[in-house]
């Protein structure tokens, strides 16, 4: 936010034109209207108050002004408060801020911005941190007992404040020292229409609980208190109850014990009850009016609270004691005077209680004399008064301002002036109004206005407000700022604003008419001892310290000074503080007199700009040089007007301001270049520059936007043609890298054709047509023979059994090879059949029958397989009567064995003989040997066995062979196998008929007509060997195995 630009009129009247009051106005209040309310005039700062919370404040611009230097940025109070904290810091000059303006024109608000403003930007710590509040935290503890509601301002600052804030070396805060002026004690006791006592009082009735209330003896009411005003006991936006609590706190931080607090809370409470102390006539014997205190309560309550008695402070206040040297005399007080005497008692005890806290807050607040302090004083003091009814209080404030005035104009000048003399500019002295005639007309030590109040003060005799203006009169007949009716009539002139009883000073800022009535009073500020010492003897500590003149061992004759003497004393002493900083002006102004945001009155403004005496401060400023500026700010700032100093310059700062400034051809009159500073006398060639600067800067700024596009464009295609060059890279390579690879392998094929080529001729020339057939059919033959030579001599043996052979060495013989180990082994077996009987080749064909039959169907059939078929199990040859049943022509009985037989009946099995014949089965019983049956082979149709371990069997007959017989038989075999296979060949024999045999579990047997179904079981295993356990149910016949 530089300079001049965004800006809302003139942000610094020095470059006001044409410089008038009136161009001046309207760029205040254009500005105010668009909420800038504050303006320059070089470094001073006009704030118009806004009478609204404007976002202007806060951590962010206190961070934002502290990076930039005063004119960088747009003004600020902030901008001043760095400007002065930055040279303290670093250029180790003390400061002062000085704030004046009228009553509510927002000094005590910018006396709070200057040391928010500080705290937050100066060394941080826990002690300083510390310091920091307790310098902020005095502020609401001042303002609740110094501050009051007036018409002007709800929150009027009722007294001067300076305010020395003393830092280290590196510009941390160190502590403080406040001095207060002229608290305005009049108040304590009344109160004009809608105005308010001291806050103080508000907070203590509505913040305090009932048990406080209790012990300061206090009624939470406030129409109770006669020195309260009860028709503005609340004020719009201002919490009583809650800134009590805060006043609590404050205190406690700035360092006040539980103890100090309840004393200041209760001396407060002191005064308050005071108000209600009630006079009375009275009258004395010989008839002289005198006071007595018409209910005793009160005063008693007062006596209770701060330990004094009551009876004392009656007499006190009702009478009065004259001390000479030699006697003593005591007259009443008539009700008037006895009023007078309480409300005096009231004033001063409150007054000196404010002087108390501001002197314990100091105390608190103060740095130890070792140290070596930096110094900035904030200076919030009442500003001009012109009242409708001014009085000595008017008086004295206006005289502070008039000396205020005076230290601004000396310290204005007298920085201007040492300004040049220090950078070597001819300076010619401008003329201005010089104050010090009518400061000297208040001040003078013999002859001044003051002077003469005190002497009338002091004067025996008969004293009064009328015969200390008659001295007036007499003394300033001739005086050029002084009028009264007798000057006005002695010059003929007539004024009928002027009083009797006033005189008029014609102020710098205008003229003040003063009623003299109460001046004397007032100056002489006097409470009657014997009130002092009765406060004196009060147990209450804190009443008691407030009061030392009380105490008689200290009493002295001697009148204490004057209350117009203190306070010159007090300004003197301020005058000489200020003059020894560097000052630093805010001069604030009330826009309108209603407390209300956005008006802005130009009748108010402006007479508050002339008293302030701002065109003369911007006359005076322009008087030289409107601007100046140091030779590096400036080229850092214009450099770029100049094509040799931009954008490079490696000379020195004030050659490249020369050569910028010459080239753009300005007069030398308007310029002069001082030791570190340039200096441009009127504010048209500063716009000039401006605008030159303006127009240059947007050149640059299209430049900088043409060199980034070009550049943005370059490097856009800079980076597409390094992708065009990378992507046809790859392609190229790839297409280079598969022709290559083709390449490769026709150069290798046609390479191996040339190599064959060539190996094929070398080899023909070396070798016969078909030498190759023969030799390989050499080579052949040669592994053929060894390998059938190496099988004869390896051949295994020529057992049938024996399977082994041996591998073909390579696996071109592995088909000769099969080929030689089947011949081999039917050659074995040839062998092996040859040498074989007939009986043993019958053997065989009825094995292999049998195998043909049972293998793999029955379960017994592997057993059967070693054992050799015997044919006769019953020794036939023992037993003649078997032999003969045997037919004559059948040949030899084929199989003769002890078989069980099944009863048809019940399934029970019974002993019998078979014998197998070619043509017969014979079933013969075991003891006698009669056949008892016999069946033709060619009746056996079909045999039944079961696929078990058992012998069980059936043989089913044709039917036709059946009629008459009993039907199927059912037998039981130990020999099953044998048995079946021989009944097999001999069916086969005899018949050429292949019986039918059937293995199954289930089968059915004809018995007669009946047929029953056999179901043969496998029962559990172990039970015994092959037992069979037959059982019959009807037409079922179960039979289990074990
Ligand atoms: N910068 C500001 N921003 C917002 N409001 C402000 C500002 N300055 C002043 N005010 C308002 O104006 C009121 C009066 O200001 P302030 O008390 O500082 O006046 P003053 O000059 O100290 O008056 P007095 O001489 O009576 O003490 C404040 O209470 C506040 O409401
Ligand atoms: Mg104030």
């Amino acid at each position: 936010m530089p300079l001049l630009e965004d800006t809302v009129g003139v942000e610094d009247l020095v470059l006001l034109e044409p410089l008038e009051e009136k161009s001046m106005l309207e760029n205040l209040q254009l500005r105010y209207e668009n909420k800038e309310i504050y303006t320059y005039i070089g470094n001073v700062i006009i704030s118009v108050n806004p009478y609204q919370q404007l976002p202007i404040y806060g951590p962010e611009f206190i961070a934002k002004y502290q990076n930039y230097t005063f004119y960088e940025l747009k003004p600020h109070i902030y901008a001043l408060a760095n400007m002065a904290y930055q040279s303290l810091r670093d250029q180790d000059r003390d400061q002062c801020i000085v704030i004046t303006g009228e009553s509510g024109s927002g000094k005590t608000e910018a006396s709070k911005l200057v040391m928010s403003y500080v705290a937050a930007v100066c060394g941080k710590g826990e002690q300083v941190n510390l310091v920091k509040e307790q310098l902020l935290q005095s502020n609401p503890v001042l303002e609740a007992f110094g501050n009051a509601k007036t018409i002007r301002n709800n929150n009027s600052s009722r007294f001067g404040k300076y305010m020395d804030i003393e830092f280290d070396f590196k510009g941390s805060p160190l502590g403080g020292v406040i001095t207060n002026y002229l608290l305005e004690k009049s108040r304590v006791v009344k109160q004009l229409q809608g105005e308010r006592n001291f806050h103080i009082f508000y907070q203590l009735l509505a913040g305090a609980d009932a048990q406080l209330l209790k012990a300061l003896k206090l009624e939470q009411d406030i129409s109770c208190y006669t020195y309260l005003n009860p028709e503005v006991s609340r004020i719009g936006g201002m919490d009583d109850a809650s800134n009590f609590r805060a006043v609590q706190r404050a205190m406690t931080v700035i360092g006040f014990s539980e103890e100090e607090i309840r004393q200041v809370l209760e001396v407060t409470a002191l005064v308050l009850k005071l108000g209600n102390v009630e006079m009375t006539d009275e009258f004395q014997a010989n008839g002289i009016p005198a006071s007595g205190i018409r209910n005793g309560k009160g005063i008693q309550e007062i006596g209770e609270m701060v330990g004094l008695n009551s009876e004392e402070l009656e007499r006190a206040l009702c009478s009065r004691t004259m001390e000479t040297a030699k006697e003593k005399v005591v007259t009443v007080l008539n009700v008037i005077q006895a009023q007078y005497a309480r409300d005096a008692l009231a004033k001063n005890i409150y007054n000196r209680l404010f002087n108390w806290i501001v002197n314990r807050i100091n105390e608190s607040i103060k740095v130890g004399t070792g140290e070596k302090k930096k110094v900035m004083g904030v200076l919030d003091i009442y500003g001009f008064e012109i009242l409708e009814d001014n009085s000595f209080e008017q008086f004295v404030i206006n005289y502070c301002n008039e000396k205020l005035q005076q230290v601004f104009i000396e310290l204005t000048l007298k920085e201007e002036q040492e300004e040049y003399k220090r950078e070597g500019i001819a300076w010619t002295k401008v003329d201005y109004f010089d104050n010090g005639i009518i400061c000297n007309l208040i001040e003078h030590n013999q002859r001044g206005i003051l002077a003469m109040l005190d002497e009338e003060c002091l004067r025996p005799g008969v004293v009064s407000d009328s015969t200390f203006l008659a001295k007036l009169n007499q003394l300033f007949s001739k005086h050029s700022h002084y009028e009264s009716k007798v000057t006005q009539n002695a010059q003929r002139q007539y004024d009928h604003t002027m009083g009797l009883s006033c005189f008029r000073i014609c102020h710098y800022a205008g003229k003040v008419t003063y009623n003299v009535a109460g001046f004397i009073d007032k100056n002489n500020d006097l409470l009657f001892r014997d009130l002092s010492q009765v406060m004196w003897k009060a147990r209450h500590p804190l009443l008691h310290s407030l009061f030392p003149e009380g105490n008689p061992k200290e009493a002295s004759l001697k009148r204490p000074l004057t209350a117009g003497a203190q306070f010159k004393s007090s300004v003197a002493i301020l005058m000489k503080n200020l003059y020894s900083k560097n000052p630093n002006y805010i001069r604030c102004i009330k826009p309108n007199e209603h407390q209300q945001r956005g008006q802005f009155s130009s009748e108010l403004v402006v007479v508050q700009t002339r008293y302030l005496g701002l065109l003369e401060n911007v006359r005076v400023r322009r008087a030289g040089y409107a601007f100046r500026q140091g030779y590096k700010p400036f080229l850092e700032r214009y450099r770029l007007l100049s094509p040799c100093t931009w954008p490079y310059w490696n000379g020195g700062d004030r050659e490249g301001v020369e050569k910028v400034l010459g080239e753009l051809s300005i007069s030398s009159e308007e310029l002069a270049y001082g030791k570190t500073k340039l200096f441009i006398k009127s504010p048209k060639t500063l716009f000039y520059l401006e605008e030159k600067r303006h127009l240059r800067l947007q050149q640059l700024a299209i430049l900088i936007q043409k060199v980034y596009r070009g550049w943005r464009c370059r490097t856009h295609y800079q980076l597409m043609r390094k992708s065009q060059i990378l992507i046809s890279a790859w392609f190229r390579g790839n297409k280079q890298k598969k022709h290559y690879g083709k390449m490769k392998a026709s150069a290798l094929l046609i390479q191996a054709f040339v190599r064959g080529w060539k190996a094929r001729k070398n080899y023909r020339r070396y070798f016969r047509s078909g030498a190759t057939l023969t030799l390989a059919n050499f080579i052949y033959r040669s592994i053929a023979q060894k390998f059938l030579l190496g099988l004869r001599n390896n051949l295994p043996s020529t057992n049938v059994l024996d399977n082994r052979w041996p591998a073909a060495p390579y696996s071109c013989f592995n088909t000769a090879n099969r080929e030689l180990q089947q011949i081999f082994r039917q050659w074995k077996c040839k062998k092996f059949r040859d040498q074989l009987s007939p009986k043993q080749v019958q053997t065989l064909k009825e094995k292999l029958c049998a195998s043909e039959l049972f293998k793999g169907k029955k379960a017994s059939y592997p057993q059967s397989v070693p054992v050799p078929f015997r044919g006769d199990y019953v020794g036939l040859q023992g037993n003649p009567k078997l032999q003969k049943l045997q037919g004559r022509d059948e040949g030899p009985v084929l199989m003769a064995e002890t078989v069980k037989k099944v009863n048809r009946g019940n399934g029970k099995t019974s002993a019998r003989i078979l014998l197998l014949t070619k043509g017969h089965v014979i079933i013969t019983d075991t003891k006698k040997f009669q056949a008892q049956t016999i069946i033709g082979l060619d009746s056996v149709a079909e045999v039944s066995v079961s696929s078990l371990q058992d012998g069980l069997f059936s043989l089913h007959l044709n039917e036709i062979t059946s009629v008459g017989s009993k039907g199927d038989i059912l037998l039981i075999s130990d020999h099953v196998v044998e048995l079946l296979t021989k009944m097999y060949q001999a069916v086969l024999d005899a018949t050429q008929r292949q019986l039918s045999v059937t293995v199954t579990e289930k089968f059915s047997v004809r018995f007669k007509d009946k047929s029953v179904a056999v179901k043969v079981i496998q029962g559990p295993v172990g039970g015994g060997k092959n037992k069979l356990i037959c059982k019959k149910k009807g037409s079922h016949l179960e039979v289990t195995v074990q």
